[in-house]
């Protein structure tokens, strides 16, 4: 995989994408948008940025992120005369910059994309790290490869029109950074009036500081990197499940994961002995800022659908499902084997929470 790409932040950001086009000899630049950021923040880019462009808009949300979405993006970019020095400015949440990038890395064996996350979540995960990718069957991330942006351009201004729901989705990412790693981050999230939290600049650069670190010693996710993984193999079995029921029932990514950090907070509990009064803690904030949006029960219908999505996680080793677990708070403890039992006291546990 390439080097890792440099974030650049605000004015900064715009000043180096307009000396990467006038520089690398862009022969074509693309820009990938929904319909949310085409309204809210293709303005700024283009007052910003006035090299010419194509457009191609897609539909936003996580069902949009499959095979027929990405043909469609191929098909744009070749009806719209690509080659193979065009760039992909990739201008959405995470949805945009997984797909966008997985489009471009693959469009004739692979052309420039850059990421300019719009969503929170975006900005402090999905945009940094160089994994791009699809769903495929009903089975999130399933198909993609490492690659690498050429940068990531940092523009907080663009959270000022996300929906609170969205923000809180991506707070759940900065939550995990808290416990996997800076306890300094949990402290400030304990602090936060639940029902009105606001997300600073500051705590998005030291999320993205600890994601890049992370990145850096294990870019293919081997052994540290797997940490990044913490609330994820649940959230991500939960998430898809709950994508299957009415669309009133979908969950934000970051609202599956608030639940996959609850219940691997208390498999922690079980298994490597983070002490019940952390648990209800750590428990007891998630539950009260994301009480209005994730279901108060996991009933039991929905075990065995997300035990055999379990089955498929990518972390899976021999045919296990592997936990990033907490010994304590800022220390995460990889590839923790956990039995289907330990899990249904895990569901038990957040049953009874609400
Ligand atoms: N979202 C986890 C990772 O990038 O490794």
């Amino acid at each position: 995989m390439s080097v890792q790409p440099t974030i650049f932040y605000q004015k900064e950001a715009f000043n180096q994408l307009g000396i990467y086009l006038s520089t690398q000899s862009v022969s074509k630049l693309f820009i990938l948008v929904d319909e949310n950021t085409k309204k809210h923040c293709l303005p700024l880019l283009t007052e910003k940025c006035e090299h010419p462009f194509s457009l191609i808009e897609i539909k936003s949300g996580e069902v949009h992120k499959n095979l027929t979405t990405s043909q469609y993006i191929w098909q744009e970019l070749t009806d719209k005369g690509a080659e193979r020095n065009s760039l992909v400015l990739n201008l959405g949440g995470g949805v945009i910059t997984d797909m966008g990038g997985f489009c471009a890395a693959t469009f004739k064996r692979g052309i420039g994309f850059i990421n300019i996350p719009t969503t929170l979540l975006g900005m402090v995960d999905a945009a940094i790290g160089g994994k791009t990718g699809i769903d495929f069957n009903g089975l999130k991330n399933q198909i993609g490869l490492f690659s690498n942006p050429k940068m990531v351009l940092l523009i907080p201004e663009f959270l000022v029109t996300l929906p609170v729901r969205e923000l809180l989705s991506g707070l759940a990412e900065v939550i995990k950074y808290g416990l996997i790693d800076d306890t300094s981050i949990w402290e400030t999230i304990k602090g936060f009036n639940t029902r009105k939290p606001s997300v600073s600049f500051e705590i998005i650069q030291k999320s993205i500081q600890i994601k890049e670190r992370i990145v850096q010693q294990d870019p293919k996710e081997k052994g540290v990197r797997k940490t990044l993984n913490f609330g994820h193999t649940l959230g991500h079995a939960i998430e898809t499940h709950f994508l299957s029921k009415s669309k009133n029932e979908h969950l934000l990514h970051g609202e599956a994961v608030a639940i996959g950090m609850i219940l691997a907070v208390h498999l922690s509990f079980q298994t490597q002995g983070l002490p019940l009064e952390i648990v209800h803690k750590i428990s007891t904030v998630l539950k009260e800022i994301y009480a209005s949006t994730i279901p108060s029960k996991i009933t039991t219908d929905d075990y065995q659908p997300i035990f055999d999505l379990l089955k498929h996680d990518k972390k899976n080793d021999k045919g296990k499902a592997n936990f990033i677990l907490l010994s304590s708070i800022g220390e995460a403890v990889l590839d923790c084997q956990i039995s289907e039992n330990e899990i249904l006291k895990a569901f038990t546990y957040y049953n009874l929470l609400f």
